[in-house]
């Protein structure tokens, strides 16, 4: 177990793939097979038909130069289909500029329980509230184990199951049909 005091943290830089490609192999150990932080030229094509929406965050605890803990966030893209049937697109933009998913965390099991995931998400919340947002949402399943008493301890708010976060009042989709619950934050309460 490495002395939390040794661990240094930092935020992806989007541009350089060699480090993208790190992070997804220590988050695919946790997440399965999906592609967790998402390469800039995958994200413009999911953006397509609304520009200027924020780049994914993407925040990486290292010991000594390994990855030993990673959280990203995005911009809910599942979103923007819906949204653009209800608003006009500047409306859209700005909703979507508020809320960002979170998509992928994990902290390595030996290194668990010393305050790395607190720290990450928080670096998160910082950077996302630079780039414009003023909430975070996501959903954390169930198994291996229930992972949602930690965004608990962190100040958010946990959903009932089956409950999803409303975004610019539609349903976010989170949840629904997978066992877990969701969890949202607004930023600026502290
Ligand atoms: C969930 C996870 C990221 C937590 O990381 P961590 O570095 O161990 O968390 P921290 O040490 O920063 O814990 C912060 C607080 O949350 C509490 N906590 C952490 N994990 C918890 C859990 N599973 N259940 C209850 N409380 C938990 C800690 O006790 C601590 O409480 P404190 O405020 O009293 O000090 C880590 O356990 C993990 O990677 N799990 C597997 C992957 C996963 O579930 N990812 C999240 C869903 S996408």
């Amino acid at each position: 177990m490495t002395d939390p005091h040794e661990v240094q943290f930092e935020l992806l830089d989007n541009a350089d793939l060699d480090a993208n490609i790190e992070v997804n192999v220590f988050l695919r150990r946790f997440h399965g097979t999906q592609a967790a932080v998402p390469p800039p030229a995958i994200v413009r094509e999911l953006v397509q038909g609304l520009q200027g929406l924020p780049d994914p965050v993407t925040s990486v605890a290292r010991a000594g130069g390994d990855v030993v803990g990673a959280a990203t966030a995005w911009t809910p893209v599942m979103l923007i289909k819906p949204l653009l049937h209800l608003k006009d697109p500047m409306s859209a933009r700005k909703v979507l500029t508020r809320w960002r998913l979170f998509s992928h965390m994990a902290v390595a099991p030996e290194q668990r329980g010393l305050g790395i995931g607190r720290e990450l998400v928080r670096l998160l919340e910082a950077e996302c509230r630079r780039g414009g947002a003023v909430a975070m949402f996501g959903f954390a399943e169930d198994l291996p184990e229930p992972s949602w008493p930690f965004y608990e301890r962190l100040g958010y708010r946990i959903l009932g199951r089956g409950e999803t976060t409303l975004i610019g009042g539609i349903p976010s989709g989170q949840g629904p049909g997978r066992a877990g619950r969701g969890f949202d934050r607004r930023l600026t309460v502290h």
